[in-house]
């Protein structure tokens, strides 16, 4: 079985769904077992998921063009499992990213970024987004898969006076996507 985590913070829902469409992608791969878990526990059973999964896929909004807070916290408090690199820790898993936020930018790469160098200083393999961009010709529209133009991870975007229940279709089969592409690609590691 390949194990797929994903491993999420949401302040106000709209993440969690993206999350939750990440967590279906992974889930539709055949011989995949995947976990949704809110960094809102980090309890051990949190960090024992972590532990068994092959793959990582990070997610959080993007809050002053960086990783909320509370994420935040949990890639400081992930620093146990960076001491114990190679024995087994975090190293050689596959590691992916996504984001959520209100502006059509509003520096979502800044979240992607900081995901990547979280990701390497634990000597994982980070697996890029692997979608051509979409929307960005005079036939584009904003249903296309990857509408926002992303290479690094998925991105959505949500408006600030609306619920997680009016995110785009588009945003959340490029969310599906990723985490189609962090399984099958876990699965050609041998995992
Ligand atoms: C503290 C804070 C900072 C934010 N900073 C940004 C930002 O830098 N760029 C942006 O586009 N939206 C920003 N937003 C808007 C959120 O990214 C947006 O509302 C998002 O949908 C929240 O996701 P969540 O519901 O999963 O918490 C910010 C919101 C908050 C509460």
């Amino acid at each position: 079985m390949t194990k797929v985590a994903v491993a999420y913070h949401s302040g106000y829902g709209h993440t969690a769904r993206q999350a939750q469409a990440v967590f279906e992608g992974a889930q539709s791969v055949p011989g995949v077992e995947a976990k949704l878990l809110s960094v809102d526990a980090m309890d051990d059973a949190f960090w024992g998921d972590l532990a068994d999964a092959d793959a990582i896929i990070f997610g959080a909004p993007t809050y002053m063009g960086s990783v909320s807070a509370k994420f935040k916290e949990f890639m400081d408090a992930s620093s146990k499992a960076w001491f114990a690199m190679g024995s087994p820790g975090w190293k050689d898993k596959l590691a992916a990213g996504f984001t959520n936020s209100a502006s059509q930018s509003g520096d979502k790469l800044g979240t992607l970024n900081g995901m990547m160098v979280f990701a390497n200083q634990h000597g994982m393999i980070w697996v890029s987004l692997g979608l051509p961009p979409g929307n960005n010709s005079s036939k584009g529209s904003l249903d296309d898969l990857n509408r926002l133009g992303s290479f690094s991870g998925a991105m959505a975007q949500s408006n600030a006076d609306q619920g997680a229940d009016t995110m785009r279709d588009s945003d959340l089969k490029t969310a599906a996507h990723l985490g189609r592409r962090v399984a099958e690609t876990a699965q050609q590691f041998g995992a």
